[in-house]
């Protein structure tokens, strides 16, 4: 299987039907996407699939022959996208765990809507649990990022 990952070709000597997920954490060592539930129920594993806000946990590489996948790791170069200087702006993160596909879902609802309302952010947003409940420094962060676009 070939894959593009963060703009770079990778090939991948494993079963078709393995969840994207695994592919990235285990066989490309990029463990900033995180496994949380496993069944789409989390926001945990959010990466981009050719930019759209994507569930890794379910999707299977065979999906993705000739698609664009971007994680946290690649969201951008040197971590200055406008939501990672928003997240340390507003202190978002407590335990860590959900906040990279916080993140992702965000990035994905600002580059096809820079400046949304707050029901905008609600509905982008809702799929992504966070059992610390830092909602409302997320919400926060993402005005910060687009009044900044
Ligand atoms: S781990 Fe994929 S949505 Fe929860
Ligand atoms: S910061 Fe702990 S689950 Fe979101």
């Amino acid at each position: 299987m070939e894959i593009i990952v963060n703009g770079k070709p990778q090939s991948l000597d494993i079963d078709p039907d393995t969840p994207l997920l695994w592919a990235l954490r285990d066989e490309l060592n990029l463990v900033g996407t995180k496994f949380g539930c496993g069944i789409a129920a989390c926001g945990a594993c959010t990466v981009h699939v050719d930019g759209v806000a994507t569930r890794s946990c379910i999707l299977p590489i065979s999906a993705l022959e000739g698609k664009k996948i971007t994680t946290i790791e690649g969201l951008s170069e040197s971590g200055d996208h406008p939501l990672q200087k928003a997240w340390l702006e507003h202190d978002v993160p407590q335990c860590g765990y959900c906040q990279s596909g916080q993140i992702m879902s965000a990035a994905s609802l600002l580059s096809e809507n820079p400046s949304p309302t707050d029901e905008e952010i609600d509905l982008a947003m809702h799929g992504n649990i966070c059992r610390c409940g830092t909602y409302k420094r997320i919400k926060a962060a993402i005005k910060t990022a687009s009044v900044s676009k």
